[in-house]
């Protein structure tokens, strides 16, 4: 079978990386793809922004028989429409249902209506009631734009002069353009972050393992929310009992609430998990792999991905065994510019690449680079996500580090204590 992946990130790169693995692929694709991708897949300089029109044609031609996409941003253009209309299969949810992570408003009213655990909010378009609604809760708050703004949309109000702020760089700067044409703000949640992942074909849901990201730019969760600056799996705090909760209380209401509202939900369900006191409570859903979380999931699971993410898309899921997965752990440390999320440079020359991949149990994905004459250059914000899998999480953390050590390029910037929160419980 031919696939084509869609993207262009460290996520498309272990999406690439681990399909090519499967005994049922003949040719791998990826549009537009990067630097470490182009090692292993033939890479396309198509157009993602038009109707996607000449993909789908092309992928037609090439004679695809899976297209798996990566990023939110086509499942919430209608990418999977577009293919599907053409009678080509595609993994992800088709846009009505790409709202779940497209609008945080949508995945409020869901949860609402379906008593999904998660903080008390309240939806404004317009600023001053927002403000007011802030000044009448007078507690800490979390300011968020509605629509996709790549991970960046999510302001904290701890004071109210900070939450104010906020709705004015979101509501009246539009700092996020038409994604912050309303915003929800809700009340702060106060536990621990865990990822939880499961593939789903809109009946039966499959949970992978479980685990956790490091969203803000700085050692001991400090700076900026970014895209996620590193993760490990699996994600101690998930215990089995938890795990259970989670099934039972939120991603089958999701899928049940999704196909009673006409919007079934195929593919990735990624539920952002704040695990409080009372338990967990969902911080938001994604309609897609993490990003940095596939870089360590998919590394640890053993079975062929081919055949679960075709079961998702053919309806067939209930007939698929449990996925197994390798004992161990595994980290992934994001190497990024120096700068990010705020504005940084590129172009950088990376040493070291090889030497990193040779240490054992180290696998280099590439999440912005592009070659240029032979050598490769940073291109992006996140830059590598350097990936270590080994018998426990504690080794995981150390190779990943040993992997960074080798790579070198100016400016560049990473965490030095991905996993803490993980040594600490251990
Ligand atoms: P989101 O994109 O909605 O998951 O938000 C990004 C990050 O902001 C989350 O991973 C949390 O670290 C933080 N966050 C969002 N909402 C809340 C909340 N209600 N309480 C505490 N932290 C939050
Ligand atoms: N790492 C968080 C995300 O992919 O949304």
């Amino acid at each position: 079978m031919n696939i084509l992946v869609i993207g262009q990130g460290g996520r498309e790169h272990t999406l690439v990386w681990k399909l090519a693995q499967s005994p049922l692929v003949e040719n791998i694709y990826c549009a537009p793809g990067n630097a470490g991708i182009a090692e292993i897949a033939a890479c396309l300089p198509l157009p993602l922004d038009n109707g996607f029109g000449e993909l789908v044609a092309w992928a037609e031609s090439a004679r695809i028989g899976l297209t798996v996409v990566g990023p939110e941003a086509p499942l919430a253009a209608g990418i999977v429409n577009a293919f599907r209309a053409h009678g080509l299969k595609a993994f992800g949810p088709d846009k009505r249902a790409a709202q779940l992570e497209a609008s945080k408003d949508f995945a409020k009213q869901l949860m609402v209506k379906n008593d999904i655990p998660t903080a008390a909010y309240r939806t404004y378009v317009d600023a001053d009631e927002a403000i007011a609604d802030i000044k009448a809760r007078n507690g800490p708050v979390f300011v968020k734009a509605n629509g996709l703004a790549a991970g960046k949309g999510v302001i904290p109000g701890r004071t109210v002069a900070e939450a104010i702020q906020a709705v004015k760089t979101i509501l009246v700067d539009k700092a996020f353009g038409e994604a912050g044409d309303s915003v929800v703000i809700e009340d702060e949640l106060i536990g621990e972050e865990a990822s939880f992942t499961v593939l789903t074909d809109g009946h039966t849901c499959v949970p992978l393992v479980s685990s956790q990201d490091h969203k803000m730019s700085h050692d001991g969760d400090t700076g900026k929310n970014t895209g996620g600056m590193g993760a490990y799996s699996p994600a101690p705090v998930m215990t089995s009992e938890l795990h259970d909760y989670v099934m039972a209380r939120v991603v089958y209401p999701t899928i049940k609430g999704m196909a009673d509202i006409g919007c079934p939900f195929t593919g990735v369900l990624y539920v952002g998990l704040m695990i409080t006191e009372a338990g967990p409570r969902v911080l938001e859903f994604n309609c897609r792999f993490g990003d940095p979380e596939a870089q360590v999931l998919l590394p640890r699971l053993k079975s062929d991905l081919v055949p679960m993410l075709l079961a998702c898309v053919d309806g067939t899921l209930n007939d698929y065994a449990e996925p197994e997965w390798h004992a161990g752990a595994a980290a992934c440390v994001v190497m990024a510019s120096g700068g990010y999320p705020d504005a940084y440079e590129t172009g950088k020359a990376i040493n070291g690449l090889a030497e990193a991949a040779a240490i054992e149990g180290i696998t280099v994905f590439h999440a912005g680079t592009k070659h240029d004459n032979g050598q490769v250059l940073t291109d992006g914000g996140r830059v590598l996500g350097v990936t270590a899998v080994a018998d426990g999480l504690a080794s995981a953390i150390q190779q990943a580090y040993r992997g960074v050590a080798a790579i070198n390029f100016a400016d560049a910037h990473f965490r030095s204590d991905i996993g803490y929160r993980a040594l600490a419980r251990n």
